[in-house]
């Protein structure tokens, strides 16, 4: 959701600019990207039907939520409902494919819940190798890594994330470097799934969760304490704890601000500009910006980025900054971050 503005001139050249450089996207579900072509193709490839949705242009306006909780039933419910075989994920694949070209993001960690396709009947194994095979060839033929952090997800309790830790233990691939925990924060508090997470830091991997996006700071604190989270997914209510911002600076715990998907579920910022992001940047947290689910809330990264600086939240300088950490947010490894900053640096003027 692009805000609607005539740009200035400067302003088109700082998009031009956006556009050229190699960018990082740590915060981005795979499901999300589905195209509203691909949900329509496959609802007609599978014989779906659902309730008010005859047109595509009446999925798109389904797309139109304004609560997690709708947003959790659209994602659950109509988009992952509508894959019946391993092979309906290669549509995906090639979704996420243009839009990491249109955006000239070069490097990204993508969640995959893989619950819903499961109860399905899809099978794991061929999940992970169609997944790997996709990454492979983005990177063969055009030369953008993708890794998957796999989400266990708090909607189908505790036992289901544990089995789903364990699917992706007994099927190692190079494309998995983790997992997260999404879906319903209110419904599954991260206290809850700590044993889940031990197991999985236990063998190598690396863990991340959503937190503050639905739920009070301690969710924040929670995830932290519990999970041994990595980076923070939102934690946009950690607004209402000058402790926990301290803590996440001196942390330098990376948080994943996805600023339009929060406008559209609007439980802490109904408008960019009460949104925390500036807050949070000016008391040194580490901010990324991300989109969470492009396709659900039509935006992509360059218009995420364009819209921090039209609504006047952040300078170019400060943008940039924002560029920055979402390479050093990654988990690769140290020399690759300098090497991906450096490219970027040789295509801002100076
Ligand atoms: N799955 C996809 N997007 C999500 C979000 N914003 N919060 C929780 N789970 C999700
Ligand atoms: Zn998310």
């Amino acid at each position: 959701m692009e805000v609607k503005k005539v740009l200035t001139s400067e302003q088109k050249e700082f998009k031009k600019l956006l556009l050229k450089l190699p960018k990082t996207e740590i915060h981005l579900h795979l499901e999300g990207l589905a195209s509203v072509e691909t949900i329509w193709t496959l609802m007609k490839k599978n014989n779906l039907q659902y309730k008010n949705i005859n047109s595509k242009s009446d999925l798109k306006k389904k797309f139109e939520i304004t609560s997690l909780e709708d947003f959790l039933d659209l994602f659950i419910n109509i988009i992952q409902n509508s894959f019946i075989n391993e092979n309906d994920i290669e549509y995906l694949i090639d979704d996420a494919k243009n839009y990491f070209l249109e955006n000239n993001i070069i490097y990204s960690e993508l969640f995959f819940a893989p619950s819903k396709f499961i109860q399905s009947g899809l099978d794991f194994k061929k999940i992970v190798n169609i997944l790997t095979q996709g990454a492979e060839r983005i990177k063969k033929d055009h030369n953008i890594d993708i890794k998957f952090l796999i989400d266990v997800s708090r909607s189908f309790g505790i036992e289901n994330a544990m089995k789903n830790l364990d699917l992706v233990l007994a099927n190692p691939s190079k494309a998995i470097i983790g997992i997260g925990l999404g879906g319903s924060e209110k419904g599954g508090p991260a206290k809850e799934f700590a044993k889940v997470f031990e197991k999985a830091v236990s063998k190598g991997l690396h863990v991340v969760a959503h937190a503050g996006e639905d739920v009070g700071p301690q969710s924040i604190w929670d995830s932290i304490n519990y999970l041994k989270a990595e980076r923070i997914g939102h934690g946009i209510s950690a607004i209402q704890d000058e402790k926990l911002m301290t803590y996440l600076a001196e942390k330098q715990i990376p948080i994943e601000i996805c600023p339009t998907s929060n406008l559209f579920t609007r439980k802490y910022a109904k408008t960019l500009k009460e949104h925390p992001v500036k807050v949070f940047f000016t008391r040194n947290m580490d901010v990324t910006i991300n989109t969470d689910d492009p396709t659900v809330f039509s935006v992509n990264l360059v218009e995420e980025y364009m819209n921090l600086l039209t609504e006047n939240i952040f300078t170019k300088k400060e943008i940039l900054l924002i560029i920055k950490n979402g390479v050093f947010a990654t988990f690769l490894p140290v020399a690759r971050k300098k090497e991906i900053w450096k490219m970027i640096l040789a295509e801002i003027p100076r």
